[in-house]
């Protein structure tokens, strides 16, 4: 293991964003781990784990250690008639893990297809698409306190999912490295085509859904729409997070704008941000090198050669915009460092 000095992040985030961080190294085993904790240079800087950095914003320059999640391997733990539990290594690819279950036909995570990023990233911000999130499927999450001392097995209450939203990104954030993630999937049918959108989609293409597999497929058409890929268009997805409120903000905003779309959730009602962005002019429009992406609004892009603080900047414009034209506010989904 290696630590390297001023390293150039702009390869290591979908944004294509160039910033440097003042340490860097990658992480292999388990091993690594324990070296890394011993380390100076660890325990005397601020620290960021990254996985895949697709959901994450350098608005400037890093002044700590950047710490990369290479620990790989999935497997089959214990299987019965009806379920079957399968662990990934937190460096893995999130979609290889996707295609490694449905590929074997389990049920579970079919609707969490393409998102980019890695496994040990899917818990912290409980990662959620076409009416699935991974609070669904999730067993356990492994991880190591950065203080050092013993491996913790979180159970799924333990990680305190919600919207785009755990334990991790809360009172325990920057406190553990996730090493590894363990689903519960099933091995009977057991199809989510809640979401409008997806079941729209496999009606209108006649797609008759046999295997897990039919699913992942017809997301990853969704997406592949909708979101532009990193590779060609710096991105992280949805910037910002939908946005929930209670039926008497709905009423008051329905008085102006009846067509708004809203969705009810669990005792409350969901607002699509996209909309919101979308409907203050912002959809499409470019500002310099950052701007909207013209089929998704919720999602910020970089044209080529942006600054994060330029991301930053055009992000504040939209929320003081979406403030003032409905008084709701906007929050990023993505992490801002
Ligand atoms: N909409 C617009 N204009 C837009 C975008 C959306 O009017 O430009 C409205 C439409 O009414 C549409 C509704 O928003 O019917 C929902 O749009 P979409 O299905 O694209 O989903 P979303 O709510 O905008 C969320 C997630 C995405 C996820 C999709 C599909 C968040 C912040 N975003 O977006 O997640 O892929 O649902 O499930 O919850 C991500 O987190 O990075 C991400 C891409």
């Amino acid at each position: 293991m290696t630590i390297e000095k001023n390293y150039d992040l702009s390869k290591l985030n979908t944004f294509g964003i160039k910033a440097n961080a003042k340490y860097f190294v990658e992480l292999k085993t388990e091993a690594d781990l324990v070296e890394l904790f011993g380390l100076q240079e660890f325990k005397d800087n601020k620290k960021i784990f990254l996985g895949g950095g697709s959901n994450i914003l350098f608005a400037k320059d890093f002044d700590g250690i950047v710490i990369v999640n290479k620990l790989k391997g999935i497997n089959v733990l214990e299987e019965d008639n009806e379920n079957v539990l399968v662990r990934a290594m937190g460096g893995e690819c999130w979609q290889d893990f996707v295609d490694f279950t449905v590929e074997r036909g389990y049920w579970g995570i079919e609707n969490l297809a393409l998102i980019p990023g890695t496994v040990g990233a899917s818990p912290i911000q409980n990662i959620g698409a076409y009416g699935t999130e991974l609070k669904d499927s999730l067993f356990n999450v492994e991880a190591f306190p950065i203080e050092g001392g013993e491996k913790k097995v979180f159970s799924l209450e333990e990680c305190e999912l919600g919207y785009r939203d755990s334990v991790f990104k809360n009172k325990l954030k920057g406190k553990y490295f996730i090493a590894a993630v363990t689903l519960k999937l099933s091995k009977k049918e057991k199809k989510n085509l809640s979401y409008k959108i997806l079941a729209e989609y496999l009606e209108q293409n006649k797609i008759e859904v046999k295997s897990p597999k039919d699913i992942s497929n017809a997301v990853a058409l969704i997406r592949k729409s909708k979101l532009p890929d990193p590779k060609v268009l710096g991105n992280a997805g949805s910037f910002f997070k939908n946005v929930f409120i209670d039926q008497d903000k709905l009423d008051k905003l329905q008085e102006n704008y009846k067509d708004i779309p809203f969705f009810k959730e669990e005792g409350t009602i969901k607002i699509p941000a996209g909309w919101l962005i979308e409907q203050c002019g912002w959809k499409g429009k470019r500002v310099g090198r950052v701007g909207v992406h013209d089929k998704q609004a919720l999602v910020l892009v970089n044209h080529g050669g942006a600054t994060g603080e330029e991301i930053m900047n055009l992000a504040n414009e939209i929320i003081a915009s979406v403030k003032d034209k409905f008084d709701l506010v906007l929050s990023p989904e993505v992490n801002i460092v």
